[in-house]
């Protein structure tokens, strides 16, 4: 299983608002993490400029380019199969050049130009802003290549232009890069030392999004919590920062506050949460303001002391009882999700029941599941060996989806019979008769359409479910 934010997004493609005079055309698909979505409507932003407009047919593109993950062998894989596909294309149209964004670009460097003859371009995710230079490089019959990794660009002065999604729900980009050094992930190599972005140009995309109609944003960053702004630089540097700047210093609850007070009407999600970071003025901050969502992505990894130590994550099993015990207290109706990895290096089955009674102790909402894929250059794939055996993890990965499965079935039923409200994203994909939209808690919910429309926030009496579904009826607008 993937990581993903919704399925049907993997592989999209991106289609903007077409200009007259642009005369060539663009077709780029994204695969991966939400920021890598989000980063693909910088580049659609930047190559808009240059004269480019988009478009869902690859046969007829005149520059096709893909978004990459490396975060798993199995994401790499797909887009390897990707690039076959535009190859055959480009037997049909030779003009058409193919370039490689993000992750995997970043992380093969020229070596994707050597290794994928199809391949003209390659543009880590530092260096879109020198997508023009590259591209007339790439015209004049020559390869290009941007992989510098940077320690401040944040993209902040570029609004992204968004036009295929549902209008209501919109990605707004806090940090880049990440500093925790997991030992499993490639992240921190692939997208660089961690950076915030200038709470103002937050604050600008939250505003500018409400006035057009958005309802909906997630701020997003690798570690959001480890977000802090104290006028530039990188997070590592703080301690050398002035007075000054340490005093008027943004952190996460203070970012999360400005938003919410700067749009009180507009819902506030956030992700990710890294429990080491997660601190209690950000679930006092959620508390405090009922426009920001009781929902807490919290992923956790494993539930042995001894593997969350060898993943370097840096706090315990107790610890993060601690953490839950005290948003069930502060937000009693927060949703909590997960990550997991199953037959990281060393991992036994003592160590996998741990994971599991973990599970028992939380019970989840929802989560993402996966088996452990070693990465090249990861601390992890240096000093130890993948010695769990493929069947070993499967198995335990299936023990840990089946558990899942059940929690979440619970967490569900218990809001039969209850009120929630919902905001309608889109048509339900069952049924043209039906909305579908989500609780605060990130809980699908689907009913009939009768007068509501999409952007509205309703009141809904959930009369059934399924393990991840409610199922029920509006029975008015909600008074947020
Ligand atoms: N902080 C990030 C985490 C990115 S990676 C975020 O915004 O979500 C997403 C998830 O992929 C991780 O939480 C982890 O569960 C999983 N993952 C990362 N590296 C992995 C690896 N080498 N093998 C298997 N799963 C991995
Ligand atoms: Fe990866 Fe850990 Fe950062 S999972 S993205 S190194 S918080």
């Amino acid at each position: 299983m993937e990581k993903i934010i919704d399925e049907s997004q993997q592989g999209k493609t991106l289609v903007l608002e077409q200009k007259s005079e642009n005369t060539r055309k663009l077709f780029i698909e994204s695969y991966g993490c939400a920021m890598n979505f989000s980063d693909s409507e910088i580049v659609a932003a930047i190559l808009f400029k240059e004269g480019y407009n988009t478009t869902q047919t690859l046969e007829e593109a005149d520059l096709v380019l893909v978004n990459t993950c490396s975060i798993r062998d199995k994401a790499e894989q797909t887009v390897r199969k990707r690039l076959e596909k535009y190859n055959a294309v480009k037997r049909i149209n030779p003009k058409m050049k193919v370039g490689v964004l993000g992750c995997m670009a970043e992380r093969l460097k020229s070596k994707l130009l050597e290794e994928e003859k199809i391949v003209d371009l390659v543009v880590g995710p530092d260096a879109y802003k020198d997508l023009p230079n590259l591209l007339s490089e790439v015209e004049d019959g020559r390869e290009a290549i941007n992989v510098l990794l940077s320690k401040d660009e944040t993209y902040g002065d570029i609004s992204p232009v968004r036009l295929n999604t549902n209008g209501v729900s919109a990605y707004v980009s806090i940090t880049r890069g990440c500093d925790n050094m997991c030992t499993f992930c490639v992240v921190p190599f692939t997208r660089g030392r961690e950076r915030s972005r200038d709470p103002q140009s937050i604050l600008e995309e939250v505003n500018d999004l409400w006035n057009k109609g958005y309802k909906e944003i997630t701020l997003l960053g690798q570690n959001v919590d480890s977000y802090l702004w104290y006028g530039g630089g990188l997070k590592k540097d703080f301690e050398k920062a002035s007075e000054i700047q340490k005093a008027t210093a943004v952190n996460f609850a203070k970012l999360l506050e400005l938003c919410a007070k700067a749009q009180p009407k507009m819902r506030i999600r956030f992700s990710t949460s890294n429990p080491q970071d997660l601190t209690l003025d950000v679930i006092e901050t959620m508390a405090k303001y009922n426009n920001i969502c009781d929902h807490i992505h919290l992923p956790v990894q494993s539930g042995s002391n001894r593997i969350l130590k060898a993943m370097n994550r840096l706090h315990t099993r107790e610890e993060y009882f601690e953490l839950i015990d005290n948003i069930r207290r502060i937000l009693p109706n927060c949703a909590i999700s997960q990550d997991m990895i199953a037959g990281f290096p060393t991992e036994t089955e003592a160590d996998h029941q741990d994971t599991l009674s973990l599970m028992e102790y939380v019970k989840y909402n929802f989560g993402y599941m996966f088996t452990y894929s070693e990465r090249p250059g990861t601390l992890a794939e240096r000093k130890m060996e993948d010695d769990v055996p493929e069947a070993v993890k499967k198995r335990r990965l299936d023990d840990i989806v089946q558990l899942q499965r059940q929690h979440s079935e619970i967490r569900t039923k218990a809001y039969l019979n209850t009120t929630v409200e919902v905001l309608i994203e889109r048509e339900s994909k069952k049924s043209d008769a039906e909305w579908s939209g989500r609780t605060s808690q990130n809980i699908v919910a689907v009913f009939p359409k009768e007068h509501y429309n999409i952007g509205d926030l309703v009141n809904v009496k959930v009369t059934d479910c399924t393990s991840a579904t409610l199922i029920g009826e509006a029975i008015g607008y909600a008074v947020n």
